[in-house]
């Protein structure tokens, strides 16, 4: 089983990441976890580059093709292995941010959101989640909780990020028009114990 949890910069994800792993291990799933991008020795430096190296200009469609990139390298060295070995791969961010921050986010009209999902399940070699969390949290929430400094895409500002916020509500709402699996969002302002309850709820129902 693959599950995927994607949200906001500063919604949380890394509590609810640490909440789902405790939980799979204490259920006995022998499970991997990745973050996208990066995890692999192609992934880490197409991260650097992304969000380290702000001297390297990179235009809208490239930046789009390195997050796909450094996926697809993901997918293949860590993703199908393990979900072929039957474990239950955990992933922070998937394809889901590169059709919000590289899509959404940067005004894209419905037609290229669908090209951006056609050209990102090729790059993903057709390996998508069956469940995707979205952690749905104000930009302005998201800004308070950036208390550390900001990589390149997190000091976007906040109309872009308030774009981002609302991609997420768009793509979670034409979901089946362009992936499989099922997307749940979450909202992302209650306690962090809060927010696990209703993720647990939904892989327990889910979960195999
Ligand atoms: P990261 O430090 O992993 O952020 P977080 O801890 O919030 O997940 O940085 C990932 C950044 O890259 C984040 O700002 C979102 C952005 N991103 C994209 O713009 N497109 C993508 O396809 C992915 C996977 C991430």
């Amino acid at each position: 089983m693959f599950i995927a949890l994607d949200g906001g910069d500063g919604s949380g994800k890394g509590v609810q990441i640490g909440f789902l792993k405790g939980w799979l291990a204490e259920h006995g799933y022998d499970s991997v976890f990745v973050r996208d991008p990066g995890d692999t020795p192609l992934g880490d430096r197409i991260r650097a580059l992304l969000l380290g190296d702000s001297t390297v200009n990179i235009c809208p469609i490239a930046e789009a093709a390195l997050f796909m990139a450094s996926r697809a390298q993901l997918v293949y060295d860590k993703i199908k292995p393990a979900l072929n070995a039957g474990k239950v791969a955990l992933v922070d961010r998937y394809l889901l941010s590169t059709i919000v921050y590289q899509g959404y986010a940067i005004g894209a009209t419905e037609d290229e959101i669908a090209e951006l999902w056609r050209v990102g399940t090729v790059f993903a070699q057709g390996v998508l989640p069956d469940l995707t969390f979205i952690l749905d949290c104000p930009p302005e929430e998201c800004e308070r909780r950036l208390a550390r400094e900001k990589d390149r895409i997190e000091a976007r500002g906040i109309d872009y990020h308030t774009r981002v916020a609302q991609g997420y509500r768009l793509a979670a709402a034409s979901w089946s028009q362009h992936a499989p699996g099922e997307a749940f969002v979450i909202d992302a302002t209650p306690s962090p114990l809060e927010i696990f309850e209703k993720i647990k709820t939904i892989l327990e129902s889910r979960i195999r």
